[in-house]
């Protein structure tokens, strides 16, 4: 029992270093996102011209990681006639446009 102790301590210590590395790597700011795609994407992304971004959100092939990478790259998305066109966001940017698209998902 008194081994016992201190193995549960250093246990619980060693995952320590995990939940601080998790905290490090922040996921993308929804509020931010949100900003973003008001300033960048509403004007198409309005149900009309574009798809809304709740109806994004819930398209199966549109993860958190699709969204991302695409975003990244500039995004050539093509449907029929339509062409989605390039804007530049930094990483950060992406990340907050992400988490602001999936947030709407099941809406
Ligand atoms: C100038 C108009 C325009 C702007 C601005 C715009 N988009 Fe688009 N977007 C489009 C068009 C057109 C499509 C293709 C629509 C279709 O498939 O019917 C598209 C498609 C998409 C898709 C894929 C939807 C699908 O059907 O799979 C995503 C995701 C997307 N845009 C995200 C964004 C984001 C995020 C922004 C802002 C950073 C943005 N768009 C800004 C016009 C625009």
């Amino acid at each position: 029992m008194r081994l016992l102790i201190p193995a549960i301590v250093l246990g619980a210590a060693s995952l320590l270093p995990v939940a601080l590395a998790q905290q490090a790597a922040p996921a993308g700011d929804v509020a931010r996102g949100r900003g973003l795609v008001a300033a960048h994407c509403t004007e198409c992304h309005n149900g009309r011209t574009a798809p809304t971004f709740s109806q994004v959100a819930n398209m199966p092939w549109w993860t958190q990681e699709s969204l991302e990478r695409n975003l990244s790259d500039g995004f050539p998305v093509r449907h029929g006639q339509l062409t989605m066109p390039a804007i530049r966001l930094d990483p950060a940017e992406v990340k907050d446009v992400s988490a602001y698209v999936r947030s709407l998902k099941g809406q």
